[in-house]
C-alpha cells in the first residue's frame, strides 16, 4: 500500500457543508501523530461555488470550523445544464492537474453529480457519502443526481439499511456498498455545545417548544404561484396560534417577489434572512414542530425527536418516518396534520441505528481498507 492517499473532498451547496466538516476533521485526526496507522490521507477541499452568498456558504464554514477551501471553482448559479457543465469543465482541469486517488462527493446536489461524471470518464475512483437514498420521484432534480452518482461511484457509503436495499435492487454489487451511518449527525453532535449557547430564542422573544420552525425551498413548493400563495396563507393562519419562524431561502425570496406575494405584517410570522448552522440546530432542538421540505431537517428533527411535517409527496429518507418523528403532508392536508401534531406529545420517535456521531471515522476506515 502506498504511503499517501490523495483525496479531493467536494462541496458545493449549503447542505454539503455539514457533511464535509466531520470528514475533514476525521482526516486531520487520522493524520495527526501518533494516529491510528495506515497511509497518510492528503486531502484537498474543493468548493464548486454552487452556493456563494455569505449566508449560504461562508457562515457554514465558520460555524462548522471548516478550513477555507483549497480550490474554489466559483461556478455560481445557472440552469441545471449550465451549472453542471460549468462544474464539469472546471473540475476536469483540476483532476488532470492534481491526479487524486479518490474523490469524495456528498449528498445529491448538482455539484455531486457533475464531479462524479468527470471522475468516471478520467478513471478516478469516487466515494459517495449518503449513497442509496431514493424518493422514486424523477421530477426532483436531486433524484436524478442521486441515480447518476450512484450508478457511477466506486464506493457507496450509505446512511441507513434501506439505502443498501435500494442499491442492491439497482444491481450494485454488495462489495461496493457499506452502511456507515449518517454523517450529518456527526456534525450535529459535535456542534450541540455551540448551538445551545446561541442567543436566538431570546432575541426573537421565543420560549422552547412554543414555536414552529419553517424552511421551504423546493421548486415543487415555491416555484409555483398557487402553491406558494396557499402555503403563505397557511403560515399566516398558523402564526395566529403560535409563533412561526421562517428563514427565507434565496429561491423562496425570489419567487415571492416574482409572484407579488406579500410577506405581510403578521407579528406572529417572523421572516428572517437565511440563518447559520448553529441557529438552525437551536431552532430545531427547541421547536414545538418543524415544517419543512428539506432533506437535512427531516434528519435533524428525527435526532432531536422534534415532530416534523414534511411538505412533500415523498421522501428519500423513509427512516425518518418509520423510525423518527417525521410525517409527509401536502397543502390540503396541512391544517389537519398541524392539529394532530400539536395535540400529541411534544417529542416522539427514535434515533435510527448508526446515527451516532462516528460515521466519518467509519468512512475513513473504509477508504483506507479500499486503498
Ligand atoms: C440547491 C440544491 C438542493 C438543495 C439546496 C439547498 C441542486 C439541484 N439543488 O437548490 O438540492 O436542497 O441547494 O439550499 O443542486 N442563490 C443565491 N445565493 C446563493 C445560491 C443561490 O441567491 O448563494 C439563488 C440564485 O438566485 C439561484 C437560486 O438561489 O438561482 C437557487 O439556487 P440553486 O443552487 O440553483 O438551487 P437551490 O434551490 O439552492
Amino acid at each position: 500500500m502506498s504511503k499517501e492517499i490523495k483525496v479531493i473532498v467536494v462541496a458545493g451547496a449549503r447542505p454539503n457543508f455539514m457533511k464535509i466538516a466531520p470528514l475533514m476533521k476525521a482526516v486531520a485526526a487520522h493524520n495527526a501523530p501518533p494516529g491510528p496507522g495506515g497511509p497518510r490521507i492528503a486531502a484537498q477541499l474543493l468548493h464548486t461555488g454552487q452556493h456563494y452568498d455569505e449566508a449560504m456558504s461562508e457562515v457554514f464554514f465558520r460555524d462548522l470550523g471548516i478550513r477555507p477551501p483549497d480550490i474554489n471553482l466559483e461556478v455560481g448559479s445557472g440552469s441545471h445544464a449550465v451549472q453542471t457543465a460549468n462544474v464539469m469543465t472546471k473540475f476536469e482541469l483540476v483532476c488532470e492537474r492534481e491526479k487524486p486517488d479518490w474523490v469524495v462527493v456528498v449528498g445529491d446536489v448538482n455539484s455531486t453529480m457533475a464531479c462524479t461524471l468527470v471522475c468516471s470518464k478520467l478513471g478516478i475512483k469516487v466515494a459517495h457519502v449518503e449513497a442509496g437514498l431514493r424518493s422514486y420521484d424523477r421530477g426532483m432534480p436531486e433524484e436524478v443526481n442521486r441515480l447518476v452518482t450512484d450508478a457511477l461511484a466506486d464506493l457507496l457509503l450509505t446512511p441507513s439499511e434501506d439505502a443498501n436495499e435500494n442499491l442492491r435492487r439497482e444491481g450494485i454489487p454488495d462489495d461496493k456498498i457499506e452502511c456507515v451511518g449518517n454523517i450529518m449527525i456527526d456534525a450535529l453532535v459535535a456542534n450541540l455545545p455551540q448551538s445551545r449557547q446561541r442567543p436566538l430564542l431570546a432575541q426573537l422573544g421565543l420560549r422552547g417548544q412554543d414555536f414552529v420552525y419553517v424552511t421551504l425551498h423546493r421548486p415543487s413548493n415555491v416555484d409555483n404561484q398557487s402553491s406558494l400563495s396557499a402555503i403563505m396563507a397557511h403560515l399566516h393562519r398558523l402564526a395566529k396560534r403560535l409563533p412561526v419562524v421562517f428563514p427565507l431561502h434565496p429561491r423562496t425570496k425570489k419567487m415571492c417577489a416574482q409572484f407579488g406575494i406579500s410577506l405581510g405584517d403578521n407579528p406572529g410570522l417572523r421572516i428572517l434572512d437565511p440563518i447559520g448552522y448553529h441557529d438552525s440546530l437551536c431552532l430545531t432542538e427547541n421547536a414545538r414542530l418543524v415544517l419543512t421540505d428539506s432533506g437535512g431537517l427531516q434528519e435533524e428533527s428525527t435526532y432531536f425527536r422534534t415532530p416534523c411535517l414534511t411538505l412533500r409527496p415523498n421522501t428519500e429518507r423513509p427512516v425518518t418516518v418509520t423510525v423518527g418523528s417525521n410525517k409527509l403532508t401536502n397543502i390540503e392536508q396541512l391544517p389537519e396534520d398541524l392539529d394532530a401534531v400539536l395535540a400529541r406529545e411534544s417529542r416522539f420517535g427514535q434515533i435510527p441505528l448508526l446515527w451516532d456521531g462516528h460515521t466519518a471515522e467509519r468512512i475513513i476506515a473504509r477508504l483506507l481498507r479500499q486503498g
